[in-house]
């Protein structure tokens, strides 16, 4: 059984990331930012936006963090939004969801101009990634293609059973991974599938993204499939210093006595969702100065 290591090709791709910014600053005086915004004080919330800050700096990159109180006005943080579209010196925004109960957040995220949506969440992103036209891709589900070509894994012809239908994980997975440049069979199961484990069996990769832990055990797979776990939980743990522990949704024991190659969690999937985010950044930078 292989471990699928996401933190050495994060590190990898960062350092590519890192050096291309640095060219952008020599060559054109530009400088990659990205605004984050962070509504409220969830603690996942929290440690994400302040590891995606974090990322940025290690990059080069200038990161302009926007934290405000849970209760803000809708329409504040639309305005806001509205002026980072119009500021020059910004390339990315991202309004970390989920957003306080009360605000609507597809209100708030379709006001980040799709230029600026490095999250690949605007419905005009979404919509070109499903016609295969140029635009942001979610970074979750390209961190996902990106840990497949890394594994070596050529997908052409084989069936890939995702778990899990969210707008930012799941159904833009499926969607990817059916692309002709992968062209994989693509199965998506949901809370609504009758029995997830009859399709799993019959699978050569799953990638679990239900965001509960359990929800993929190791009698649910062939001989040799591989494993994707999305899943990030906090499961608490006393003697953990922080008091919990961190999860996926794979239960990692029992596939990782079946599978060929899974991904860990902590260091699987999850540090490649920052770096593609840093791409996407990267990217929209890259086109101010053509
Ligand atoms: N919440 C969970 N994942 C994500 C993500 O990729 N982007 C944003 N903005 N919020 C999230």
């Amino acid at each position: 059984m292989k471990l699928i290591d996401g933190k050495l090709l994060a590190a990898n791709l960062r350092q590519e990331i890192a050096e291309k910014t640095a060219a952008l600053k020599a060559e054109k005086g530009i400088v990659p930012t990205l605004a984050v915004i962070l509504v409220g004080e969830d603690p996942a919330s929290v440690s994400y936006v302040t590891a995606k800050e974090r990322a940025c700096i290690e990059a080069g990159m200038n990161s302009k963090e926007i934290r405000l109180p849970a209760d803000v006005p809708e329409d504040e943080l639309v305005s806001l939004v509205s002026s980072l579209n119009a500021d020059e010196a910004v390339d990315g925004i991202l309004v970390q969801l989920p957003l306080p109960k009360g605000i609507d957040a597809k209100r708030v995220v379709d006001a980040i101009s799709p230029e600026k949506d490095v999250d690949g969440f605007t419905p005009e992103n979404a919509g070109r990634m499903l016609i295969g036209e140029e635009c942001f891709l979610p970074c979750t589900p390209h961190g996902v293609i990106k840990l497949i070509e890394f594994a070596g894994m050529n997908l052409s012809g084989k069936h890939v059973v995702v778990i899990g239908r969210s707008n930012i994980v799941g159904k833009p997975l499926a969607v990817l991974l059916s692309r002709k440049e992968t062209n994989a069979t693509v199965t998506l199961c949901h809370t609504g599938t009758k029995d997830i484990a009859a399709f799993t069996r019959i699978a050569d990769v799953v990638v679990v993204a239900t965001g509960r832990p359990g929800t993929l055990t190791g009698d649910m797979l062939k001989e040799g499939a591989v494993v994707i776990d999305v899943g990030v939980n906090r499961v608490a743990d006393p003697t953990a210093a922080k008091g919990y522990r961190l999860k996926g949704d794979a239960d990692f024991d029992s596939c990782a006595r079946v599978a060929s190659a899974i991904t860990p969690v902590p260091g699987g999937v999850g540090p490649l969702t920052i770096t593609m985010l840093l791409w996407n950044t990267l990217e929209s930078a890259s086109r101010k100065a053509t």
